[in-house]
């Protein structure tokens, strides 16, 4: 189920953004490379994400790669594929600081880049892959990041218990109540109140994991003024909460390819940056407007189509 924002009172003109220190880049399969330039060239993008354990060839030493284990593999209790690929990103002397687990466990409808990992074989993993990288070159973990939906919120909280349950285990040498977690990764596709209710939710839910990060979101097939409107509320507001660490808006691609709608993209489909897209690069407004086919579910890893429709939590 899709929640599409209505029109929120008048548009305000779109003014460049402040630099961000918290900006990064979330990079999807259907990115155009010719385009990278843009996202590396001057910007004040720190990171990127690519839903992958290595880097893509271009952003390699240009922005922070933060390593992704996607899913689970297919020996979840032997498998050691993710730890020692990040291992030798390590020894190869790449600054790996974080790393991000699962994209939308709880997704397992085909088609919307879900991982669909069970909360048991996901803490399961975690105790055998993860943590070791923090204990062994203290990379500090993001949690599994599941879809704004209920069922994604649910699926957390499972998490956690399938962690603590794995205390008395005789497969895990670990002893921890839970599982290591530095920060948890959000997604969101709806409106700006439904954002700021719901990372308020993960706040005072996890209120002993003092960081989050959200990296998806974007208004999904919103109208271009809604999309702005948007854009505008939710870098200034996730540049102003203490809490929030990183966050990579899902739009690094041509409107053209977009699945969540031409007027969420960074980019018209030649290419040029859109009002948004430089709003993200703290450039000015370019009044480029984007076109594209309407949004189509296309098959590549990290969208999520569902969100939250409920409202949680009051806005701060
Ligand atoms: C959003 O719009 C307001 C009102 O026009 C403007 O003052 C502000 O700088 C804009 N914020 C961003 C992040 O562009
Ligand atoms: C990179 O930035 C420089 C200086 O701003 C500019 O002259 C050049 O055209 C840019 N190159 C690309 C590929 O964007
Ligand atoms: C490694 O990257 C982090 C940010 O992810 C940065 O704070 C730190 O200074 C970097 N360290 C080195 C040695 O470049
Ligand atoms: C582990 O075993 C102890 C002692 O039997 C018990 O008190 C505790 O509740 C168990 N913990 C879990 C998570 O099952
Ligand atoms: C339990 O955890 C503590 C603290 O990390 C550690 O010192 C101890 O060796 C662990 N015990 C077992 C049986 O793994
Ligand atoms: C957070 O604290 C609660 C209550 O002390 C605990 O049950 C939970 O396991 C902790 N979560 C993490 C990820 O440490
Ligand atoms: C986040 O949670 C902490 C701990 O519960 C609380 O003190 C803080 O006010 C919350 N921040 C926001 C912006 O909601």
């Amino acid at each position: 189920m899709r929640y599409t924002t209505s029109a929120l009172l008048v548009a305000a003109p779109l003014v460049a953004a402040t630099a961000s220190s918290k900006r990064g880049l979330c990079v999807v399969s259907t990115e155009t490379t010719s385009d990278d330039a843009i996202w590396t060239n001057n910007t004040d993008l720190t990171w990127y994400y690519n839903y992958a354990a290595v880097p893509t060839p271009d952003y390699k030493n240009k922005l922070n790669f933060v390593p992704m284990l996607w899913g689970a593999p297919e020996d979840p209790a032997n498998d050691m594929t993710f730890y020692n690929t990040v291992s030798n990103l390590v020894s190869e002397g790449q600054n790996i600081t974080y790393v991000l687990g699962f994209n939308e466990p709880d997704g397992c409808t085909g088609g919307y880049g879900g991982s669909c990992v069970s909360a048991a074989t996901a803490a399961q993993v975690w105790k055998k892959q993860m943590e070791p990288l923090k204990r062994d070159f203290g990379i500090k973990l993001g949690a599994p990041a599941v879809t704004g939906a209920t069922t994604g919120f649910n699926w957390l909280q499972n998490f956690f218990t399938e962690c603590a349950a794995l205390v008395n285990s005789s497969d895990t040498a670990s002893n921890t109540t839970s599982c290591e977690v530095d920060f948890i990764p959000a997604h969101w596709y709806g409106n700006f109140e439904g954002l700021a209710s719901h990372l308020g939710q993960l706040n005072s839910t996890y209120e002993n994991i003092s960081a989050i990060w959200v990296t998806e979101f974007a208004c999904a097939d919103c109208s271009l003024e809604d999309s702005q409107t948007f854009a505008n509320q939710s870098f200034e507001y996730l540049d102003r909460i203490p809490y929030m660490q990183k966050y990579s808006y899902f739009g690094a691609f041509r409107s053209s390819v977009s699945n969540v709608g031409p007027n969420a993209a960074f980019l018209t489909e030649k290419g040029k940056l859109t009002d948004i897209g430089a709003m993200y690069l703290n450039k000015a407004s370019t009044g480029a407007v984007p076109h594209g086919s309407a949004s189509t579910v296309a098959k590549f890893a990290g969208w999520s189509g569902l969100v939250a429709a409920t409202i949680f939590w009051s806005i701060l």
